[in-house]
C-alpha cells in the first residue's frame, strides 16, 4: 500500500529520469516544487506534484510535511567505513606538532590501522562498522561506497570484503564495494615493493573476482603510496577481471593520477587537495567525476580541494565523507555539505547537486538513486521544520534530518 507524503515545504532536486550527472553552471540550479506532494509506491517514487494538483487516492500512510523539505537521501561516495578500533592518539599527536605524513612514515596511519583489524575477528569488525552504519544512515545516507584497504594481507582484505558483502545483504541501503589492497604498502614489502604488487595482482584480486566482492578498483596513487606506474599496472589488472577504476589521487602532490584516471575512464578520481591546472583540463572531455572530501581536509587541516576552479571550468564536481579512522573519523554528510559551502565556496545548490546526483554519478547508481524521479529509489529525507533549503549547509552541525526512507520504508 502506498504512502502519501502531503504539505511538503519544498521538493529538492526534481530531474527527469535521463540526467546521470550536473555539471559547470548547471550545478548552481536545484530544481524544486513548492507546496508538494509525494506517493511512495513499492518502495519507489510513483509521483510527486503540486498540492493543489493532488488527486484522490488510497493510501495505508498519509505524513504531513508541513513547514518541512523533502530531498533525495545523500550518496557517499567514498568511505573506508569498515576499520577496526580508532586513531586517537595520533589525532592528539598531531595536535601536539606532527603531521601526518611523519605520523605515517614512523608507522602510524594506515598500517597502524591495518595491525588492528588483522587483530580483530570477522564478526567483531563486522559490528563495528555496522554501528557506524547506523548512525550515518540516521543522518540521511542512503547509499556508501565502502573500501577494503586496512587489511595489506590476502586473508584481511578478504576479511574486509566480506564484511562489506555482509552489510550489504543486512542493511537496506544500497552498499558498493571497493577493493583498495593498494592503500600503502605493509612494512615487509619496503625493500620489495614489487612483490606487494605482485601479490595484489597475482592473488588477491583473482580471489575477490572468484567471490565477486568489489565492483570497484582502489589504489593510493601518491608519493611514498603507489607510484603512477604501480598504479597502472593494478589498474589494468582489475579491469581484465571488470573492476572499475575510482582512485585516491591528488591528495598531498599532483603525480599524474588525474591522467592515469582519465586514460582509464575511472569513474572517479577522489580528494583533489592539489590540483594543477593541466589536472583540470585533462579532465574536460572525460567521463570522470572529480570527488572532492572536505572533512577530510578539515580534519587534516590540509588545503580544500578548489571546488571554485573545478566547477567554474565547465567540470561537474561530488562530494563525499571519505569516512575513516585517520583522515575523516565521521561519516556526516550533512557536514560535509556545510564545509564544502563554508570553506570551498559551493553555493547551497551546488552542495546538494555534489551530494545527490553527482555523488550517484560517482557509484554508477544515478539511474535509481541521487534525484526526485518517478520510478527511482524512494530514498528520500524530511527534514525537521526550517526556513528555507539554505538552512541545511548554513546551521552547520545541527541535525536538521527529522525522517529517513529507505525503499520507502521509514528508518
Ligand atoms: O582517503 N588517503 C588515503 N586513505 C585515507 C586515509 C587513510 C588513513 O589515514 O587511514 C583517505 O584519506
Ligand atoms: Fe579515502
Amino acid at each position: 500500500m502506498p504512502t502519501l507524503i502531503t504539505n511538503i515545504k519544498e521538493l529538492l532536486q526534481i530531474r527527469d529520469g535521463s540526467l546521470s550527472r550536473v555539471s559547470g553552471t548547471e550545478m548552481k540550479t536545484l530544481p524544486t516544487l513548492k507546496n508538494a506532494f509525494l506517493l511512495i509506491d513499492d518502495g519507489l517514487i510513483k509521483d510527486f506534484g503540486k498540492m493543489e494538483d493532488l488527486y484522490e487516492i488510497q493510501v495505508n500512510e498519509v505524513i504531513n510535511a508541513q513547514g518541512k523539505m523533502v530531498l533525495p537521501t545523500w550518496c557517499d561516495s567514498h568511505t573506508h567505513i569498515v576499520y577496526a578500533g580508532n586513531r586517537e592518539g595520533e589525532f592528539v599527536d598531531r595536535i601536539n606538532g606532527l603531521t601526518y605524513e611523519e605520523i605515517a612514515a614512523k608507522g602510524g596511519g594506515i598500517l597502524n590501522s591495518a595491525k588492528k583489524l588483522q587483530q580483530t575477528s570477522e564478526d567483531d569488525l563486522y559490528k563495528q562498522s555496522a554501528k557506524r552504519l547506523d548512525e550515518v544512515i540516521k543522518l540521511g545516507t542512503g547509499a556508501v561506497e565502502i573500501k577494503s584497504g586496512y587489511g595489506l594481507t590476502t586473508e584481511a582484505e578478504l576479511k574486509i570484503l566480506r564484511v562489506i558483502k555482509k552489510l550489504a545483504d543486512n542493511y537496506p541501503i544500497t552498499i558498493k564495494a571497493t577493493f583498495l589492497g593498494a592503500h600503502a604498502f605493509p612494512s615487509e614489502f619496503n625493500n620489495n615493493k614489487e612483490d606487494y604488487v605482485d601479490l595484489i595482482i597475482n592473488t588477491m584480486l583473482p580471489k575477490i573476482a572468484a567471490e565477486n566482492l568489489a565492483e570497484f578498483i582502489d589504489v593510493f596513487c601518491e608519493k611514498g603510496y603507489f607510484s603512477v606506474a604501480e598504479t597502472e599496472k593494478i589498474i589494468v589488472a582489475a579491469k581484465t577481471y571488470g573492476l572499475i577504476p575510482k582512485i585516491h589521487v591528488n591528495q598531498f602532490n599532483s603525480i599524474g593520477g588525474i591522467q592515469l584516471g582519465v586514460k582509464y575512464n575511472a569513474l572517479s578520481v577522489d580528494h583533489l587537495e592539489v590540483m594543477t591546472t593541466e589536472d583540470i583540463e585533462t579532465l574536460k572531455n572525460s567521463t570522470t567525476m572529480p570527488v572532492a572530501l572536505p572533512s577530510c581536509s578539515y580534519f587534516l587541516g590540509i588545503p580544500y580541494a578548489p571546488a571554485r576552479a573545478i566547477i567554474d571550468s565547465g567540470l561537474p564536481l561530488a562530494i563525499a565523507t571519505d569516512y575513516n579512522p585517520g583522515s575523516t573519523p565521521s561519516g556526516n554528510m550533512n557536514f560535509v555539505i556545510s564545509t564544502a559551502c563554508i570553506k570551498m565556496k559551493m553555493t547551497p545548490e551546488e552542495a546538494i547537486n555534489a551530494a545527490t546526483i553527482n555523488a550517484a554519478y560517482a557509484m554508477n547508481i544515478s539511474d535509481t538513486h541521487g534525484s526526485i524521479t518517478k520510478g527511482k529509489k524512494a530514498n528520500l529525507m524530511i527534514t525537521k521544520e526550517i526556513p528555507s533549503y539554505g538552512f541545511l549547509p548554513y546551521a552547520f552541525g545541527s541535525n536538521l534530518i527529522d525522517t529517513v526512507f529507505i525503499d520507502g520504508k521509514q528508518i
